[in-house]
């Protein structure tokens, strides 16, 4: 399996359009120890052209433009590599990219009944891109099945979707409700080859821990270092918890967890504007990096 992370930042990216906190002052200043990063995704594919996204950013145009296996076959005036895209949940980061590809044709849409239901009443997503390619919903299922391409055919992978604790998008609540988010491990049962891709989590307790042990990489929610993270760095109120973000430092934290889990690669994504480690000479940075764990940067790839 092909693994490419698009897209490494929280909602609003690395630097944020209207942030002037320290990290986004550093990363504008062009100096080293800090690079840029797009909204958070992924893209998988186990022959290297038909391509699954994981999430779809709002920089979805300059993802694809950065790694031209998504592109349009040359053979083709148009079309797109881009098979389907599963959602993890209904945040606007994660969905609003679904608008940007909307001049392809249909678009199959892989997410569980509470994020469609987010996507169509909160976004009208079904209704507004019918006058446009239209979209399809598939629910995935919860345990190992063929990931289908647009046309039907085996993908080579497996995969399936797991429920993680997490709450609606502020447009549809906030509230913390089952079914609101989960994560998906895809499996090629030609390399054996396993990825869990979880890009946001309250917590890793019960199932989901189940699901990490089970896997050969891991790409995981690095939002927040702290819990109070956004009022610390002046950018916010609401604490990690709230956000239904684990955070990463402390006893408490997700990194802990990392620490010990017998996996090749462990991943950190989704990282938002204000955590540390996205400093490199950090102390926080060089924690992550001692416990055997990586912070994601954009164009990031590997093969499992
Ligand atoms: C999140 O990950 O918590 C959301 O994307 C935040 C937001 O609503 O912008
Ligand atoms: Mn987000
Ligand atoms: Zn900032």
């Amino acid at each position: 399996m092909f693994v490419r992370l698009l897209g490494t930042a929280a909602g609003g990216g690395f630097p944020q359009w209207n942030c002037n906190c320290a990290l986004c002052r550093e990363v504008r200043s062009g100096r080293s120890g800090t690079s840029p990063r797009s909204q958070s995704s992924a893209t998988v594919s186990a022959d290297g052209k038909s391509w699954f996204l994981l999430n779809a950013s709002p920089d979805i145009r300059h993802q694809i433009e950065a790694f031209p296996k998504l592109l349009s076959p040359r053979d083709h005036v148009r079309g797109t590599s881009i098979e389907a895209v599963l959602l993890t949940n209904a945040d606007l980061d994660h969905v609003l990219g679904i608008f940007i590809l909307r001049e392809g044709g249909v678009l199959p849409l892989h997410a569980p009944p509470g994020v469609r239901k987010a996507l169509d009443e909160g976004l009208r997503i079904s209704e507004v891109l019918k006058a446009y390619g239209g979209v399809s919903w598939t629910e995935p299922p919860s345990t190992l099945k063929a990931l289908l391409k647009s046309n039907g055919s085996e993908s080579g992978l497996l995969y399936e979707a797991f429920e993680v604790p997490g709450k609606l998008p502020r447009y549809a609540g906030s509230k913390f409700e089952k079914g609101s988010a989960v994560g998906y491990r895809l499996v090629d049962p030609r390399t054996k080859g396993r990825l869990v891709f979880l890009p946001d989590t309250a917590g890793l307790i019960g199932p989901v821990s189940e699901k990490l042990k089970d896997c050969d990489a891991l790409l995981l929610d690095g939002t927040f270092w702290d819990e109070d993270e956004m009022k610390k760095t002046g950018t916010g109120t609401l604490t990690a918890s709230q956000m239904a973000h684990m955070p990463l430092g402390g006893p408490q934290g997700s990194l802990e967890i990392l620490r010990n889990l017998p996996i090749k690669r462990k991943i950190y994504l989704h990282i938002n504007n204000t955590n540390p480690i996205l400093n490199e000479s950090s102390p926080q940075h060089r924690q992550v990096k001692e416990a055997g764990v990586e912070v994601g940067t954009d164009g990031m790839e590997f093969e499992i």
